[in-house]
């Protein structure tokens, strides 16, 4: 085959896919044969330019970036359209639509052309000849702006229609939008990047078609539908004299028609139509904020005419709205039942997707960072179906003179104790403890837990009345419990109530580890509680150390050895430990033991290259916890190093050094036999 033959088929099949895929939503290939074809056009129009035109399926990014965008006139006003916001103001359309064509002497009971209103934004495209000559968007009904090249990399945008019967000049009019997906995937890829977000789909497609780079526009995921049409000339056969019959033949030339069009007559039909579609709503892969009837006889059409800027024979039919602006009048802080710190947006109350919403979740403060927020913005709330309420970001424009910014508090709104951040972390937290009214519930699980001070029959039901009645406020209220006041509770028998005094007084024997972990110190858990224990020795000691001290114990980093210093250098702590230990909480005495206290104390490894079954920061902890310290570079001082492939100057200098080296098969071998476990085999 000539290069000249090859390169039409190759177009008519790769169009052929991309109408299937498009238009029809039926992909006929797999992704890869079509880039394969794609490709193979490309190489041969690379090999022949002059064979190139406009029209190849390779000429969607064409264009250069452009300094501003020339001005369209429409030579058809695009007009808009008339709202009914309940089935009353439907009831009366319908009404005064039978009644106009009545006068007319025009059948009285007219069929309407059913569809979606999609949330994107209004545009026009011109066809010469079957081929996209010009594409602008609305502006302002009389004149758009000509948006041509970035309307040609919209995949669903035919660059050439099928067929050959379309007129002459044919207008196209629909609507660009963003389906769901792709503007969740732009969003989280903008985030990830730094990058700003967009608040809707809509605000996405428009920002996406106003590109002055055509480049950009091409990697933005939009789609086309069409609606209705502009001016057309020279129709080669008359076109249908009805709306349902002209779209499904533009479908025919290769345009997308919306997929939930239909043709209805009477109120009943129109409003069956509008309550299907609510009900669908949320899990269409667009998003459409009502239904478009129109009067689907063109003649009709016709009669009616227009008022003012918009059609007597069409309307819009509203969903309750799913976005609505109010004022963000006050930014509190919640605490979680493990001390998670989160802001609350208190909000003017506004109706938005069906309820009444005042408040809404912020997450962290990075989300008030990133959406800037301030006390007093006038911001943008969004609801969809039973979705939590949440803040789409603020209308900078409005921000009024006194708007403040919310800092993170430095202490609790429930138990004032401190709030900390750490470097990194998302999170903030109280330090409470259970001390704090929103942790105590969680605290205290923790603290009977069988690991911890293993305090039998105490579960949580029991534990929430006595937090309920407030008679447990503390670790130390537990050991004050009375017979008379477990007595008191519902459905506590005697014996019951006798074990519940009996498994307490059995747990005031425990362990220090025990007792450690039991005490619910942030990030301090049963290996750390034991390598404390075993470290100091007694607990005093523990409670006297610095932060030096505390990093020299195995397995303790610089973050939790703050952690730990700051739990014990609080009162309400030290004075819940004297209580615990006034009432009879008592353990056998450690061998204190800093020296040999681990296989790997007194060591230290550096981790190198890539490593199979576990990450370099898992093999870093593993090694702390068998009392190695894990240092970033290799000197005289490191014992080993552990290297994965890949591994570069690392290696090289141990070898210089003499200093040992092993893979991590070798390792995880070692590993074992440290823990006394079986080597894996
Ligand atoms: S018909 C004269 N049909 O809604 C008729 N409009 O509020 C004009 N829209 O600017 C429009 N889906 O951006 C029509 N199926 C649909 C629509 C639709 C969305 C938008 C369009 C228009 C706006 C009017």
């Amino acid at each position: 085959m000539n290069p000249s033959d090859r390169i039409a088929a190759l177009r008519a099949e790769i169009e052929a896919h991309n109408y299937a895929y498009y238009v029809q939503d039926s992909p006929t290939v797999p992704d890869a044969h079509y880039d394969k074809l794609l490709r193979e056009l490309e190489a041969l129009e690379a090999e022949h330019p002059h064979l190139v035109t406009p029209e190849s399926p390779t000429q969607r990014v064409g264009a250069p970036a452009q300094d501003g965008f020339a001005t369209v006139q429409h030579e058809i006003p695009m007009l808009s359209l008339g709202n009914a916001f309940n089935a009353e103001e439907l009831t009366q359309f319908v009404q005064r639509v039978s009644d106009r064509l009545d006068k007319a002497g025009s059948q009285s009971e007219p069929a309407f052309c059913c569809e979606p209103k999609l949330d994107g934004i209004a545009i026009a495209l011109h066809y010469e000849a079957g081929r996209l000559v010009r594409a602008a968007t609305r502006g302002d009904g009389a004149a758009g702006e000509d948006i041509t090249a970035n309307v040609r990399t919209i995949p669903s945008v035919p660059l050439k229609l099928r067929g050959n019967d379309w007129p002459a000049w044919l207008e196209v009019r629909g609507e660009v939008y963003m389906p769901r997906a792709g503007f969740t995937a732009l969003n989280e890829r903008a985030l990830a990047h730094n990058e700003k977000t967009y608040m809707n789909p809509r605000n996405a497609a428009s920002g996406s078609l106003r590109q002055l780079n055509p480049a950009i526009t091409r990697q933005r995921p939009l789609e086309f539908c069409a609606y209705g049409w502009g001016l057309i000339r020279e129709p080669v056969k008359p076109l249908p004299d009805s709306q349902f019959e002209r779209l499904r033949l533009f479908h025919e030339w290769g345009l997308r028609i919306n997929p939930e069009m239909q043709r209805l007559q009477g109120l009943h039909e129109l409003l069956a139509y509008y309550d299907r579609l609510a009900e669908v709503r949320d899990d269409l892969p667009y998003e459409i904020d009502g239904i478009v009837y129109k009067v689907d006889a063109i003649i009709q059409q016709d009669l009616l005419g227009f008022v003012s800027r918009a059609p007597r024979w069409a309307i819009a039919h509203k969903f309750p709205a799913q976005e609505a602006l109010t004022v963000l009048d006050k930014i509190d802080f919640q605490i979680g039942r493990t001390g998670a710190v989160t802001p609350v947006a208190r909000l003017q109350p506004v109706q938005v997707g069906g309820v009444t919403v005042s408040n809404a979740t912020l997450h962290n403060m990075d989300e008030i960072a990133r959406l800037d927020l301030h006390e007093g913005d006038t911001v943008i709330v969004h609801r969809a179906g039973d979705v939590i309420p949440k803040v789409l970001g603020a209308v900078v424009e409005r921000r009024p003179a006194d708007a403040r910014r919310v800092p993170l508090p430095d202490s609790c709104p429930i138990c004032d104790a401190p709030i900390t951040r750490e470097e990194g972390e998302v999170v903030a937290r109280c330090t409470g403890g259970v001390t704090c009214g929103a942790q105590r519930l969680e605290a205290l699980k923790h603290f009977v837990a069988r690991r911890a001070m293993d305090i039998d029959g105490v579960g949580e039901k029991l534990l929430q009345a006595l937090v309920d009645r407030q008679w447990v406020m503390h670790f130390s209220d537990l050991f004050r419990l009375t017979r008379e006041q477990l007595l008191d509770l519902e459905r506590m028998g005697e014996k019951s109530a006798d074990n519940v005094l009996s498994s307490l007084e059995a747990s005031k024997q425990t362990t220090l580890p025990r007792f450690l972990f039991a005490l619910g110190i942030r990030e301090v858990g049963e290996t750390t509680a034991r390598n404390l224990a075993r470290y100091f020795g007694t607990l005093d000691r523990l409670m006297a150390a610095g932060v030096e001290e505390l990093e020299a114990v195995p397995d303790v980093g610089p973050i939790m050895a703050r952690h730990i210093q700051s739990f014990f250098h609080q009162e309400h702590n030290r004075e819940e430990i004297e209580a615990l230990i006034g009432l009879g909480v008592h353990w056998p005495a450690e061998v204190a033991d800093s020296t040999v206290a681990l296989p790997l104390s007194g060591q230290t490894w550096v981790v190198t290259g890539k490593l199979e079954t576990a990450s370099r920061d898992q093999v870093k902890a593993d090694l702390q916890a068998l009392g190695a310290r894990v240092a970033g570079s290799v000197s005289a001082q490191t014992d080993c190093l552990i290297a994965g492939p890949g591994a570069g100057s690392k290696l090289k200098r141990a070898e210089e050094l003499g200093v040992a080296v092993i893979d991590e098969a070798t390792w995880l071998a070692r590993r074992a036999d440290y823990r006394g476990e079986e080597a894996a085999t």
